[in-house]
């Protein structure tokens, strides 16, 4: 069969990491969650005081960074290492998230994420989440999926996942996050948050994970299918 690339983007807490993470692993593809890259950035620039607006410092910092990912047994999914540490805990808190889409919106720290997870998809057969997959990272994948979900619906499933981790978090201070990354990830001058033309709208507000799980590994397969006969 022939491997293609399938891309999910969208705003954020929609749950489009879930989507690729089970698609991938249905599919016996790889999960490549392009968020995670620029979290990780953002706690490298966090550690070594990097101001994300000083363009030399930024150019700088990213020549120091190594950014790999391990696949991890116990969850079944790859973790991101920054330098050869794992960071994959680290780069969900708060204080990251306040950040990332500061730190994402650089240009130079976009040109350096696209290079990367172009890279990881030469050999396609990847199922990449993010803002700008379908896009400018991968124009020619073969499946784009925009993921959406209603926005009080994204609240209280980041909210729930959130909580877990940090007791003291409060509705009002996810929902306010949520807002403010999509304002920068949506105008931002570099590779903002759009829906890619050719890209299908898949709105999981009221879908379960199985269901949306299978409308959208259907979607995949008539693809694979018809890059087969071909
Ligand atoms: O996907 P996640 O919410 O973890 O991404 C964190 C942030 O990274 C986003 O809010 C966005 O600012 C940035 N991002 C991006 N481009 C991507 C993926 C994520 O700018 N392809």
């Amino acid at each position: 069969m022939e491997k293609i690339i399938i891309t999910l983007d969208g705003y954020s807490s929609c749950g489009k990491s879930t989507l690729a993470k089970q698609m991938a692993r249905a599919l016996n593809y790889i999960f490549i969650d392009s968020g995670a890259m620029y979290r990780a950035i953002t706690l490298y620039f966090i550690e070594n005081g990097i101001d994300y607006l000083d363009d030399a410092a930024v150019k700088a910092a990213l020549t120091k960074i190594h950014l790999a990912f391990d696949y991890n047994a116990s969850t079944g999914s790859s973790d991101i290492l920054l330098n050869g540490r794992n960071v994959e805990n680290d780069i969900r808190e708060m204080r990251i998230s306040q950040l990332v889409s500061d730190v994402a919106a650089n240009q130079y720290v976009r040109e350096f994420g696209v290079a990367q997870q172009q890279q990881m998809g030469l050999q396609k057969g990847i199922v990449m989440d993010g803002r700008d997959i379908g896009t400018t990272v991968f124009p020619q994948a073969e499946l784009k999926i925009f993921v959406t979900a209603d926005p009080s619906i994204r609240v209280a499933r980041r909210y729930l996942e959130l909580s877990a981790k940090n007791p003291g978090i409060t509705k009002e201070e996810v929902q306010a996050n949520l807002a403010m990354r999509d304002e920068i990830d949506s105008n931002r001058t570099f590779s903002p948050l759009r829906k890619a033309a050719d890209a299908i709208v898949l709105d999981n507000s009221h879908l379960t994970r199985e269901e949306q799980l299978t409308t959208a590994l259907q979607w995949a397969n008539e693809k694979i299918t018809a890059m087969s006969v071909r």
